[in-house]
């Protein structure tokens, strides 16, 4: 135990929904008071649709009824919301005061101290720890306290670069406890990629551990926050904890995390926070080769994050909630944290693999734990179900009542297995659709519906407040019920992000301008007859890497600072696993000395010294040139048609500026292709 050790883009991407309906209706009640107690005194309000209804027709009601109840306040705000999305100004629970560790810990511990609050799945399987509220809550106040002392004021942005594990979570309550935000960087990402984080998020506090334990290897941590940190004059201390007993060389400014923890203590007073006071960051990749710190605020973020995970999920107090994601996404903030901990919950934190060490590793736990709930991601599911069906069978999984999915669509296979063989046919899929941007969940099945009737692979419906509209390249509002078009959101929902930070004009200018009036979320829709919504991918240069956000300018911005390199143009590929793979056309200096393969070697250390080892290209096709427009611009259009083997509809070539370029692409392709694939 670790204390003891010292202690698509395009709209026609996706096939047509299927017709297969799956109605969970009958295990479900349809009293709404008894499935949304806080609707009660809604007048007309009697099952979840018209809900839906009230929350959009009355929205300031509706979610001061939700954050009345659901949230408790230091002292009352004197308005629910002040939001403006054509001028990018959005603002809940205006003056209200509260701190979101009280909320996730303190009121747990006053009516159930020895819940157990997480379960620490870690790597090596049948090793779980188990924390109640108590501990969690002394955890976080000895880590306050220590931040406290050691200088972090309310305001200050500590950056947290932990694989899941108690302490991580603790850390991020200790942020909040004390008023700092943090910055929570995937531990997966490099030095260089960790370093661009702190200092654009002007950290000088930074926690880490000394290693990493995942899938049976150990990854030394500690060393890649040294060689960033070297590079980030303002950093002033890194708390070390340790996760395994290696020894780790501890330097100046190096602190020993527990074992200073252990000198603190249990009470730490928590900081009165405004409700529009920041509670963390995190970066994400945009457009652009700068990620974006995308900004969440207090009580906003945390209410939405605690009514969806209650009611998408349908989680009733006693369930065990399992979101296997990791703490370095948004995802694990919303659904492994604080969503879970506001409702008083069970949470599992999960440190390994789904292949570690078995393909049955998931199910395992879902017997061992008695999980209820089960979120992973699609890239998991399909890599499992080629590993057969026999994985799942030899465990017991009746303790299962919702599965989720999330990162990217799940194709009709996918759905279908997770539910057959996963779910044994009774559990209903939410396939839950929302990015970074929006806190929580957006748009996904209600299982706990009337209607809960369910299309494999669409996202559904709109969750309590939210109005999804799409919109075509001109900017209109498409009303029919059928339509495809760029997904919108029309109005201002707490979870949304308020920021980017450092940066408030690329938020207008990415989210507020492109269609004024309504925030745009980067990605396409269908919507059906029935008024559902299935999601096609994104509409700009991001690419989702195993449901990886990965912008392909920060790819290319790392291929192009290779010495052999002249230029590159990077896209995305359909792939089985990974939903989709790194593509990479690249086009060599005249003079350049260079194998494919050495290329290859050195595009992979570059990249994932750079970024990560997932945004490595799959495939490398040097090329003579590139595509362009007459004004220089790359055809990417072009090439993800080549690559699609799609060479039928590679549409208006007239402004091309060089036609015979397209053909060498092609060719070049096809002598890939047959060419036994190299990994
Ligand atoms: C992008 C957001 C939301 C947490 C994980 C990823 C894609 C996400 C779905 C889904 C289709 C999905 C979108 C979105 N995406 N969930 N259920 N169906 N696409 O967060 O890194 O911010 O990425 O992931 O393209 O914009 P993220």
């Amino acid at each position: 135990m670790w204390l003891r050790c010292t202690s698509r883009r395009l709209l026609t991407s996706l096939r047509a929904p299927r017709q297969t309906r799956v109605n969970h209706a009958s295990s479900w009640s349809s009293s709404v008071a008894a499935a949304v107690p806080e609707a009660a005194g809604f007048a007309g309000v009697t099952d979840r649709a018209t809900l839906q209804d009230f929350s959009l027709a009355h929205g300031d009601r509706f979610w001061d009824a939700m954050a009345r109840n659901r949230l408790t306040w230091t002292s009352a705000y004197s308005a629910v919301q002040d939001c403006d999305l054509r001028r990018g100004k959005v603002k809940w629970f205006v003056g209200g005061k509260l701190n979101v560790s009280v909320n996730c810990l303190d009121r747990h511990v006053l009516t159930c101290p020895d819940k157990v609050a997480l379960i620490w799945e870690r790597d090596e399987p049948g090793s779980q720890v188990k924390v109640t509220y108590r501990e969690l809550l002394e955890m976080t106040c000895r880590l306050g306290n220590l931040l406290r002392r050691r200088g972090v004021k309310k305001g200050d942005c500590v950056t947290i670069y932990m694989p899941p594990c108690p302490l991580a979570v603790a850390s991020m309550l200790a942020c909040a406890r004390i008023g700092a935000a943090h910055n929570v960087v995937f531990a997966g990402f490099s030095s260089d990629a960790l370093a661009e984080r702190i200092r654009d998020a002007d950290s000088s506090t930074v926690i880490t551990v000394n290693q990493g334990v995942r899938g049976g290897k150990t990854t030394d941590l500690k060393k890649t926050v040294d060689a960033a940190v070297d590079t980030c004059p303002n950093v002033r201390q890194v708390f070390v904890a340790m996760r395994t007993e290696t020894p780790v060389a501890m330097s100046n400014r190096d602190v020993a995390m527990e074992e200073e923890m252990m000198q603190e203590d249990v009470v730490c007073e928590p900081a009165v926070m405004d409700s529009e006071d920041v509670l963390f960051m995190l970066y994400t990749s945009g457009s652009t080769g700068k990620p974006k710190g995308l900004v969440h605020t207090q009580a906003g973020y945390l209410l939405y994050a605690s009514l969806t995970h209650k009611y998408v999920f349908d989680y009733h107090d006693g369930d065990v909630f399992g979101c296997v994601a990791d703490i370095g996404w948004i995802t694990g903030h919303s659904y492994c944290v604080y969503g879970p901990l506001a409702n008083g919950g069970t949470t599992v934190v999960f440190e390994s693999t789904p292949i570690y060490p078995n393909p049955g590793r998931y199910w395992e736990m879902v017997e061992r734990l008695q999980i209820n709930q089960f979120y992973g991601a699609p890239t998991a599911i399909r890599l499992l179900l080629k590993y057969g069906d026999q994985w799942v069978h030899k465990y017991d999984r009746s303790s299962l009542k919702t599965l989720g999915s999330v990162g990217e669509p799940i194709n009709t296979e996918a759905w279908e297995w997770y539910h057959r063989v996963v779910g044994d046919g009774r559990c209903p899929i939410v396939d839950t659709w929302w990015q970074t941007e929006t806190g929580g969940i957006c748009i996904a099945p209600r299982p706990s519906d009337p209607d809960a009737e369910i299309v494999p692979g669409m996202a559904m419906r709109p969750f309590f407040g939210i109005k999804p509209v799409l919109l075509d390249n001109e900017g209109k509002e498409l009303t029919s019920k059928s339509a495809s078009g760029a997904l919108c959101l029309a109005r201002p929902w707490p979870g949304m992000a308020r920021s980017i930070h450092n940066d408030h004009q690329r938020f207008i200018e990415t989210y507020c301008q492109p269609f004024p009036g309504y925030f745009f979320t980067g990605d396409g829709a269908n919507r059906t007859e029935e008024g559902h919504y299935q999601i096609t991918g994104r509409l700009d240069d991001v690419i989702n890497v195993s449901g990886h956000r990965i912008g392909t300018a920060e790819i290319e911005d790392v291929v192009n600072h290779c010495s052999a390199v002249a230029e590159s143009a990077v896209i995305g590929y359909t792939h089985d696993i990974k939903g989709e793979g790194v593509y990479a056309f690249v086009v060599l200096k005249k003079d350049a000395d260079i194998t494919v393969a050495e290329l290859r070697q050195q595009l992979k250390d570059r990249v994932s010294k750079s970024i990560a080892k997932y945004a490595c290209p799959d495939v490398i096709q040097v090329a003579q040139r590139l595509p362009k427009t007459r004004s220089g611009k790359i055809m990417r259009r072009v090439l993800r048609k080549v690559v699609e083997k799609d060479l039928n509809s590679l549409g208006d070539l007239s402004t091309l500026d060089d036609p015979g370029a397209v053909q060498e692409i092609i060719q070049g392709h096809q002598a890939l292709c047959n060419k036994p694939p190299v990994s």
